[in-house]
């Protein structure tokens, strides 16, 4: 199949912002638009994430305002809406676009503000977010997404034994990684201890096994593979994999297997080519420390059962054979939703390009980012490597 490739990446810190969301993400287009010495003018489409701007902020219609703040009025946008996938979405969108050769050059990003900054608090922005759930079936129960992952890792713990100690070096190793990037929302480190005294949010989660919310914009430029020797530093895409389950986690038929996860990675790794086992690395959706155990079982980083084990022997840590989240992930980088999915292609191209400074994962050549949305009834798997 043609490889498109990430010529251009850039991102804002993820953290709390002040900013509009046409600014925020202006800051990450432009820097990525700068790192691929691309002008706004030679883009062919604008690829937009924006998960829940209609409901936090009364914004809608975002696809001509983020075009015309970069001066690219008049460009063809389209919005994506995949809950917590919704960027991933986006990039898997213009991928396949430029593959088909409709575009040559197309900016992808997302763009959200989840934080107080929005005017809403922590129980409204949960509320918010609990509409990626079922309408009918679990809405109405009061479940929400840290109630959703700690069901889906309570079935993980009793099936396979994994423990609380286990979900909380999750959280010591994502926020050590996260120290080491000067654009996560948190640059602290913690201990296990610290994790396990926490106050409980959602039983077995405590405050440090959850991400936060968090405001921020990521931009990627894709173009064709025609094109892409003619860029500096080009990091082909050579695959993506997208699939969904159902909804209501009371209709799946394991809970702790993340079906659509493992549909989305069978169908890169076969369009890359490659088993779990020849990449490099991984940036796994961490909205919780449970979630990154599932996610790394999924991908085929762990046996299954086993993603507790191999976080806590650190074989998933930058030094680890198996590293994930180097960029300290959601649980440390942050998680402005509709931004998370093209954040994580951002680490993808810049830790195999080698140039993320510390936190560089020795020989980053394949590199895989997971991407998930709602009840775990959405997933993109992007496989991106280094050009031969
Ligand atoms: N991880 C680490 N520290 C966190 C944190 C997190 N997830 N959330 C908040 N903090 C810190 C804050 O920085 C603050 O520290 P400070 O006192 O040193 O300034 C302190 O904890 C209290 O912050 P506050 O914003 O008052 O916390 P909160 O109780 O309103 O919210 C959670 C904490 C965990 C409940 C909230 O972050 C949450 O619900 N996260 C999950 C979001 C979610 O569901 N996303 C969708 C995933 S699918």
């Amino acid at each position: 199949m043609a490889r498109a490739a990430v010529v251009g990446a850039g991102m804002t810190k993820f953290g709390v912002h002040d900013t509009p969301l046409q600014e925020l993400f202006g800051q990450a287009a432009f820097d990525a638009l700068d790192d691929a010495g691309v002008a706004a003018g030679d883009l062919d489409a604008l690829y937009l994430g924006n998960a829940m701007g209609g409901q936090t902020e009364n914004e809608t219609h975002l696809g001509p305002r983020m075009a015309s703040h970069i001066g690219a009025a008049g460009l063809p946008v389209q919005r994506f809406e995949d809950a917590c996938a919704t960027s991933a979405n986006a990039f898997k969108n213009a991928v396949q676009a430029v593959d088909a050769g409709v575009h040559d050059i197309v900016l992808v990003g997302g763009v959200e503000r989840c934080t107080p900054e929005t005017g809403k608090d922590t129980p409204e922005m949960t509320r918010i977010f609990a509409s990626a759930s079922h309408r009918q079936y679990e809405q109405p129960t009061g479940l929400t997404f840290p109630g959703v992952f700690a069901l889906l890792t309570k079935r993980h713990m009793h099936e396979y034994g994994t423990t609380e100690t286990q979900l909380a070096e999750v959280a010591v190793k994502n926020h050590a990684h996260g120290r080491l990037n000067p654009r996560a929302h948190f640059g602290k480190e913690t201990t296990v201890e610290a994790v396990l005294e926490g106050p409980v949010v959602a039983d077995p989660f405590r405050l440090m096994d959850c991400c936060p919310f968090s405001d921020g914009a990521s931009a990627v430029i894709v173009a064709s593979e025609d094109l892409a020797d003619s860029f500096g530093a080009p990091v082909d895409v050579t695959g993506v994999g997208h699939a969904t389950d159902v909804v209501p986690l009371g209709d799946k038929r394991d809970l702790t297997a993340t079906q659509a996860a493992r549909d989305a990675a069978r169908q890169a790794y076969d369009q890359a080519d490659i088993t779990a086992d020849e990449a490099d690395f991984a940036e796994v959706h961490d909205c919780f420390t449970g979630a990154e155990i599932l996610a790394s079982e999924a991908i085929g980083f762990a046996p299954d059962g086993e993603g507790g084990r191999y976080a806590a022997a650190g074989r998933t840590s930058l030094e680890g054979d198996r590293p994930i989240n180097p960029s300290g992930g959601l649980k440390a980088k942050g998680h402005p939703i509709g931004a998370t999915g093209t954040a994580q292609i951002v680490e993808l191209a810049e830790q195999i390009r080698g140039t993320v400074g510390e936190r560089q994962v020795a020989d980053a050549d394949i590199g895989v980012a997971h991407n998930l949305g709602g009840d775990a009834a959405t997933t993109v798997v992007s496989v991106l490597e280094a050009r031969p």
